[in-house]
């Protein structure tokens, strides 16, 4: 097993492999490592790995290289690291690093050198080669460092040295790998599902009228790190009453009403997989009437997706399911009025359903890999076994929203569960955290 990663190292060496047998012949891909993100004066953000570098490494250390070789006949060298030196005194004021000769045996690479070395190192590997491949959108500070390697492997031509001359963006390739996910990946994904469903339901538990939205939310955190997700994959969203209308709502620092909804949107980040949870519950542990419909609305149709769901089907389609179901639930309530035939035409739901339905899940919360995306942005690449996705349905229907009858106002819901696509249908990864009306108001009135 590799440090912090939950996965042995034949994971990694098998990716890399995986990706090496799709790349050009004759080509060399140069991946970057993250970079420590200044937060104040000399103080850093938690690092966080770029997530292509650690996809293909484990590897956990900033500003560090791989350098993946695939020759014109089979070379024996194929993955090259570099990575920062061991030092005595940087490591005493800032933590332990690797080094060189220990990273070769623990990261199964066929060799690693210090970045001291590099342009010895690489620019030999680099020369000859036809074509280099990159993660091009992001790391710009990066790719200017590939194009002065070029320029001074150009500059000995004499001597007979090329630089390649086509330049690849490789992220196309990376996120369709990262997109299918292997066995092992999926345990940790249902393992980090389950640390935040338990956080979820301490978060039920602990929610109080007069008690502020950050105290939920370091509940939600407390249970995340004590089972060894460490850090949220994403800002924790924690939204009382009207702030549940507000999306991506993050401030988290009002109190708590009775008779108000609570909206958390929390999930924990284990060996690097994001778990993506929605629930929502009533601040006083009883949903009222109206809470309740709207609730039950959001949550059969979130039912009706997830069992839809299996090989060759669409997040295209789904939406299309869910978006007729919940234009008919509204118009049944009154919320949405007029001829139903017309307003099933008009997808009318998306005035309180106002964003999509699911995404990718797994390394990054909203997680690479091609939707298919048509014009019309259907989503329509077909599920295949191995996908993981969540399904979120929602209705948001703000307070100052004076189509409505007043007591639907103020009402925000979504309910949010990570699924993996099988080979006969789907697996929810969501076990544990309550969901039903039932369920929760029994798990609050312990
Ligand atoms: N937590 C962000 C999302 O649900 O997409
Ligand atoms: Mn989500
Ligand atoms: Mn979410």
């Amino acid at each position: 097993m590799i440090k912090n990663t939950l996965l042995p190292a034949a994971e990694f060496c098998q990716r890399r492999s995986d990706f090496i047998a799709q790349m050009p012949e004759n080509s060399i891909a140069l991946i970057s490592a993250g970079k420590e993100v200044t937060r104040s004066n000399d103080t850093e953000y938690p690092f966080c790995q770029n997530k292509q570098f650690y996809y293909l490494t484990g590897f956990n250390e900033p500003d560090a290289i791989l350098a993946l070789i695939k020759g014109d006949k089979p070379v024996a060298t194929q993955s090259v690291l570099f990575s920062r030196e061991k030092d005595r005194l940087q490591e005493v004021w800032h933590g332990r690093r690797i080094g060189q000769k220990q990273a070769v045996a623990a990261y199964k690479v066929d060799a690693c050198f210090s970045l001291a070395e590099i342009d010895e190192q690489l620019l030999p590997l680099i020369a000859g080669k036809t074509a280099l491949l990159t993660c091009q959108p992001e790391q710009a500070e990066f790719h200017q460092q590939i194009l002065n390697w070029l320029a001074e492997i150009r500059k000995s031509a004499r001597s007979g040295l090329k630089a390649p001359t086509t330049l690849i963006d490789c992220s196309d390739l990376l996120n369709d790998m990262r997109l299918h996910k292997s066995t092992a990946e999926l345990d940790i994904m249902r393992k980090v599902n389950i640390i935040s469903g338990a956080a979820h339901q301490r978060a039920m538990q602990q929610t109080q009228a007069g008690k502020f939205e950050y105290q939920i939310e370091a509940e939600l955190l407390h249970e995340f790190a004590t089972n060894g997700a460490r850090y949220p994959a994403y800002g924790t969203i924690v939204a009382g009453g009207d702030n549940a209308n507000i999306l991506h709502y993050t401030d988290n620092d009002e109190v708590l009403n009775d008779g108000d909804l609570l909206l958390i949107d929390a999930g924990g980040e284990l060996a690097g997989y994001a778990a993506d949870i929605t629930r929502t519950f009533p601040v006083s542990g009883k949903f009222t009437q109206p809470q309740a419909a709207i609730y039950q609305l959001v949550l059969d149709s979130q039912n009706l997706a997830i069992n839809a769901i299996k090989p060759a089907q669409t997040l295209a389609e789904l939406n299309r399911i869910v978006c007729d179901f919940l234009t008919k639930g509204l118009h049944d309530l009154g919320i949405l009025k007029g001829d139903l035939a017309q307003l099933l035409t008009q997808k009318a739901c998306k005035k309180y359903f106002i964003h999509g339905l699911g995404h990718w899940l797994g390394l990054d919360v909203h997680d690479v890999g091609d939707y298919h995306s048509s014009p019309q942005r259907e989503q329509l690449r077909p599920f295949v076994a191995g996908m993981v996705m969540t399904i979120e349905p929602g209705i948001y229907i703000p307070k100052n929203d004076k189509t409505v009858d007043e007591k639907w106002r103020g009402i925000g819901v979504r309910i949010e569960d990570n699924i993996v696509v099988t080979e006969t249908g789907f697996e929810n990864l969501t076990v544990n955290a309550p969901k039903t009306i039932a369920d929760i108001e029994a798990v609050m009135a312990r």
